[in-house]
């Protein structure tokens, strides 16, 4: 299916009459096909919210109670995003999330605004919303990042609660991913993995966030993409955002989210920006067997684009006109 396709179908998807650049599809685009991608005509969508994976219609849902009032993106995104961390059902972020080989919850969230002021913690354990965590760093710190007991001794210091977030489900699945001990450290990579963020409010200014428990049985004191801002998550607001879910090594290894965002600036539909990280992905892996990545980028215009390495990914999205789940673009079915 050519992409000039994805373009008629998705504007009319969208409702949105001049939102010519949203190309995610429910059918699968080859990027072998030479490109034939509309010119960008800045338009303008907002406010406007998307997020990773079929989680993020909840959670869309609370970043929308506060856009379509007025309030902040940056507002949005935190409360969006804690429905899912605090959502004891979803089993790869917050409360809930499955644990380290050795039985631990940790988890990894960052936050960024209009000005490009960001937070971020790491290998974060026993606090349930790890996002506003990281916006405390960021408001009121001169930091970036904290990880592991010195983020647990902020959040307790800023009146965190302490909790256990070992669920017995998710305990369960561990004590029997124990019995083999095979280590694999698990993406899942159907319908689940990180939430990631990204929303304009009506004053126009952007903010996201990312938030995960990372992959299932990793090593203890592992942390991926989703904390590292540009890895996991990168707002410029010259330009846009972007924000990735799936492995996160190789998002790290390719600076995946500002890479989308750097090549929007230069010029790149979101859609273009967002495919051609993902095959700069599967160009430095020997091996992409389960190795899933998938991007959403939104450009400072409300247009927005998705593609991944492999078929599953799907964005949720909230504007003025729409709600609803769309599939991702990607380059190869599973196997
Ligand atoms: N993208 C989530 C992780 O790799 O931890």
């Amino acid at each position: 299916m050519s992409n000039r396709r994805n373009f008629i179908k998705l504007s009319a998807l969208g409702g949105v009459a001049l939102l010519t650049q949203n190309a995610c599809s429910s059918e699968q685009t080859s990027t072998n096909e030479e490109s034939n991608i509309e010119p960008i005509i800045p338009t303008s969508n907002k406010p406007i919210v998307v997020s990773t994976w079929n989680h993020g219609l909840d959670a869309n849902k609370a970043a929308w109670e506060i856009l379509s009032k007025g309030g902040s993106a940056l507002d949005a995104v935190e409360a969006g995003v804690r429905v899912t961390e605090s959502d004891p059902e979803n089993m790869s972020v917050g409360l809930g999330g499955l644990p380290d080989r050795d039985g631990n919850v940790t988890l990894d969230a960052c936050i960024m605004d209009h000005n490009s002021k960001c937070g971020a913690v790491a290998f974060l354990q026993y606090i349930e919303n790890p996002i506003s965590v990281a916006r405390k760093v960021m408001e009121d710190t001169p930091h970036v990042m904290l990880a592991g007991e010195g983020a647990l001794a902020f959040a307790l210091d800023k009146g965190f609660e302490k909790k256990n977030l070992l669920t017995d489900k998710a305990k369960e699945a561990w004590e029997e991913w124990l019995k083999s001990s095979d280590y694999k450290p698990v993406i899942n990579s159907e319908n689940h993995d990180t939430i990631g963020m990204l929303a304009i409010d009506e004053s126009g200014k952007i903010a996201g966030a990312c938030t995960t428990s990372g992959m299932a049985y990793k090593i203890h004191g592992r942390v991926g993409d989703s904390p590292i801002i540009g890895a996991g998550l990168f707002v410029d607001s010259e330009v846009g955002s972007a924000c990735a879910t799936g492995v996160g090594e190789a998002v790290i290894r390719t600076a995946g989210s500002a890479m989308v965002v750097e090549l929007m600036r230069q010029g790149k539909t979101p859609q273009e920006a967002c495919i051609e990280v993902v095959n700069r992905i599967i160009k430095k892996h020997d091996s992409i067997e389960n190795l899933q990545v998938g991007f959403i980028a939104l450009d400072k215009y409300g247009n927005y684009g998705c593609h991944s390495v492999y078929a599953g990914f799907n964005i949720a999205l909230r504007d003025n006109e729409t709600e609803n789940l769309v599939d991702a673009t990607y380059e190869n079915e599973w196997e």
